[in-house]
Parts: structure tokens; sequence; C-alpha cells
């Protein structure tokens, strides 16, 4: 069976283990002084071979994306990191974050220097004060031990970087959206091309990477590119994080190669809460189509879950049991969707507002078998045709949960309301007993 493989956690538990002293005594800042003794290609050529690809969702591959950027333009370069993670069920960067911010400053310096940007921001949300607080702290840190700022290791390469906090949108995330936000305007996506890699932050070369593609970086340099391609699969390089969560006896970071199962995760981590069964779950957060039980041997990496009609997104592992209702979760998602739509293109904007009401009626058992068909209707009329990749998860959970739990949504038609409410409210009674 697969093991865990902690890298990025492997000193978690440790008290001190957000301290630059205690970075540093796992070998902590080694990797960026070999790095900037490097040539910035060479850097980049060792990232591409290692086979690292995007941990903020798309799995883009991360050294082509830092390789996009002109050299020799005579212009400035920045690097972004994706800090924003709002996603229901995406919870893997803050706790990153928290335990260990030393690492996500280690590899800015790294990247930074591989495309040769001068300055680099981290966008992180505003809600999460305490992890603003620990990463705020690191950067002081990290200034004071000459590692940011002039003459990083007396290299004579020089690097600032800012933490601009957020004002919580989930839409922030997106990365040309988080451009705006971060220049000042209202987030809203942007129309590409052109990408961020030729006209990004201030219409500059830009490269903008999530926090755990970052965080991986220092670890591939020190160790080399074929210690982190020796785990994963054929075309899912390393190892990950996997965040577990919900009706499961220990939710948490579980690190382990791509390509796990989520049934080698649940006997890992100590399986279902006693008494109760697998009824469905996400693969990579709430965009992400849902599977069931059918599903507990399909390999989490890239390839795997995107054949078995999913995607492996955020590797956020949101697990329900046999108690929830399929149409409750996905109203309460749906709800979301609409709540956070930026507004900027009329098939997310309308259509998120009808499938809630549509979706309302349903659970509280006032909707026909009409309604069904108006739903997935609206989700064909939304999925490929949003400005912005929201939209299309939106639909997610609708189109697979209707595939795969039709009869439950037909229940909610023919007894007229929900018929998880029983449950629902013994559950309650005992818990308030
Ligand atoms: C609505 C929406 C929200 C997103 N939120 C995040 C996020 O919080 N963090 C993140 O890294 N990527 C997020 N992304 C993906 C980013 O647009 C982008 O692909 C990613 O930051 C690239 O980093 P990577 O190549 O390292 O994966 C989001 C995308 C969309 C459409
Ligand atoms: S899909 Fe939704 S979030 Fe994206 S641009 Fe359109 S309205 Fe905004």
């Amino acid at each position: 069976m697969t093991e865990l493989t902690p890298v990025l956690s492997a000193h978690w538990d440790e008290k001190d283990s957000f301290t630059i002293e205690a970075y540093k005594r796992h070998d902590g800042y080694k990797a960026a002084k070999k790095a900037l003794a490097m040539d910035p290609d060479e850097l980049i050529q060792i990232v591409k071979d290692s086979g690292l690809r995007g941990r903020g969702g798309a799995g883009f591959p991360t050294g082509m994306k830092w390789g996009f950027i002109p050299q020799g333009d005579n212009k400035d370069h920045y690097l972004v990191v994706n800090a924003d993670e709002s996603e229901p069920g995406t919870c893997k960067d803050m706790p990153l974050l928290l335990a260990n911010p030393h690492v996500l400053v280690e590899g800015v310096i790294i990247a930074s220097y591989a495309i040769r940007a001068k300055h680099a921001f981290i966008y992180i949300r505003g809600e999460v004060t305490h992890v603003v607080r620990r990463l705020n702290q690191a950067i002081e840190d990290a200034y004071k031990a000459g590692y940011l700022g002039k003459n990083i290791f007396g290299s004579g390469q020089d690097l600032d970087l800012v933490l601009h906090v957020g004002a919580g949108a989930y839409i922030c995330g997106e990365e040309t959206a988080l451009l705006d936000s971060l220049e000042g305007f209202r987030g809203q996506p942007r129309l590409r091309p052109p990408f961020p890699a030729i006209a990004g932050l201030y219409a500059r070369p830009t490269v903008v990477n999530n926090v755990e593609s970052i965080a991986s970086v220092p670890a591939i340099i020190l160790k080399g590119a074929q210690w982190f391609q020796s785990m994963g699969t054929e075309k899912s390089k390393g190892q990950t994080l996997y965040s577990l969560s919900g009706h499961v006896a220990n939710p948490g970071q579980f690190e382990a190669p791509l390509g796990i199962t989520l049934r080698e995760i649940l006997e890992l981590s100590g399986g279902m809460r006693a008494g109760h069964t697998l009824k469905f779950w996400t693969p990579g957060g709430s965009s992400t189509p849902i599977f069931t039980d059918e599903h507990l041997d399909t390999p989490l990496d890239y390839e795997g879950v995107a054949a078995a009609g999913s995607m492996l997104g955020t590797k956020a592992l949101q697990i329900f049991d046999e108690t929830t209702c399929i149409v409750r979760a996905v109203l309460r998602w749906t709800e979301f969707y609409k709540h956070e739509s930026c507004g900027k293109c009329t098939p997310c904007r309308e259509g998120t507002w009808w499938l809630v009401q549509i979706l309302r009626d349903l659970e509280n058992g006032q909707g026909t078998e009409e309604d069904l068909a108006k739903l997935l209707d609206l989700c064909d009329n939304i999925l490929g045709r949003s400005f912005c990749a929201l939209g299309d998860g939106a639909t997610s959970p609708i189109t697979s949960s209707i595939k795969y739990f039709r009869d439950e949504y037909i229940a909610h038609i023919t007894t007229g309301g929900c018929p998880f409410d029983p449950v629902a409210s013994t559950l309650f009674e005992t818990a308030a007993k």
C-alpha cells in the first residue's frame, strides 16, 4: 500500500515549527543559497525536469510556466503567490502557512530569481488574520536575516516581498481577478490573451503560482529533480497535500504521493467516523464533480481522476456519509457560487441565481421532475459559456449529483419534502441533550 510521505508537513508537530530557527534547524534557506549560486535557466530546467505541476487546481507544469516569461526584455517581472484559498473544502495552504511560513518565503526567493523578478507579492485572503500575522512575522524575520532585501546571501540579487491582504472574495483566487484586485481595482477576471506571462501585474510579465507549488520548490532544489520524480505516477509527479474533511474519524492534512487512492488515505487516517458509511465525496473541492463509493480505488492523480469523470483540483477530499442529504449539500454549495459570482457575465450571474431558486424548491419538496430537466438545461447554458471557471465550477455538483443520486432528487418530489429531515431532527435532538 502507498505510504504517507511527509515533506512539506514533516515538522508541523514541532512546537516552534513556524519560526525561522526551527526552519533553519531542518536545512531551511539552504536551497535558496544553493539556487542563487546557479544560473536562473538551470533552475527553471530543474523544476521542469522534476515534473512539478501547479497545486492551485489546474495542474499546469510549473517549470513550463516560468519558462514563458520573456527574457532580456528590459521589463520588470513579477512573481505573485496565490494564497486566496476560498473554495469550499479546500484547506491546505492555510495550514501550511500557519505551520511553516518560511518554506513559502524560501520558495519565493528561488522562483523570483529564476524568472528574474525583483518584486514578489503574496495575495492572501483577508479573513485569516492569524495566518497573516505568521506570514508577516516570517517575512520580517527573513528581511532581518538578509534573505530578503538587498544583496541576498551576498549574491548581488535584490528581492522585495509584499504581503497583500485581500478583502475575502472567492473570485480573487482566479489569477487575473487577483491581479486586478492587487492593482487596486474591483476583482474581476480579465480577458485572455494576453496571458499574465506577457502582460500580468501592471501589464508586466508575471508568474502566478499557488502557495503549495512555490513551497514545493526548495525541497526539489535541495534533493534534486530525480528525487521528486521518484514519487507519484507517470504524468503526475511528486508528493502533495490531501486535505481530508467531513465525516471522517481524523480530518486533517495527509501528505502522500500523487496516485494514492481514497481507500488508502482512509485506511491510513482512521477511516469514516464510527458506525457510518461513505455516501459521496469531492476529489478536489466543491467545483469538481462528486464521486461515490464506486470511486474509492480511483488513483488520485490528474489523469486518474479525469478518466473517472472529475478533476483532481486542490485535492480537497470532502467526505459525506449516509446521513447527508445530497440535495441539501448541493444547494449549500450552489448558494456559495451565487453569492461569489462577480456579476461580470450573464450566464453565471443570472444562472447561479436561478439554480438556487430551483434547488430550494426541490429541497423543500416543492419541485417537479421538470425542474430536474431545467436544472440540467441551465447548467448546460453556464458550462463553457461563462467568462471564467467559477461559472463552470458551479455546475459540477449539480450535474454529477443528478447523475449518481437522481432517485434521491425524485424522492424529494414524490414525498413532498426532504426524506432526511427525520434523521436531521433526530441528530439535532441528540446533540441538544
Ligand atoms: C474561481 C477561482 C478561484 C480560484 N482560487 C484559487 C486559489 O484560491 N488559489 C490558487 O492557487 N488558485 C486558485 N485558482 C486557480 C488560479 O486561477 C491559478 O490557476 C493558480 O493560482 C495557478 O497556480 P498554479 O499553477 O501553481 O496551480 C482559482 C481559479 C478560479 C477560477
Ligand atoms: S463566470 Fe461568474 S465569476 Fe466568472 S466572470 Fe462570469 S460572473 Fe464573474
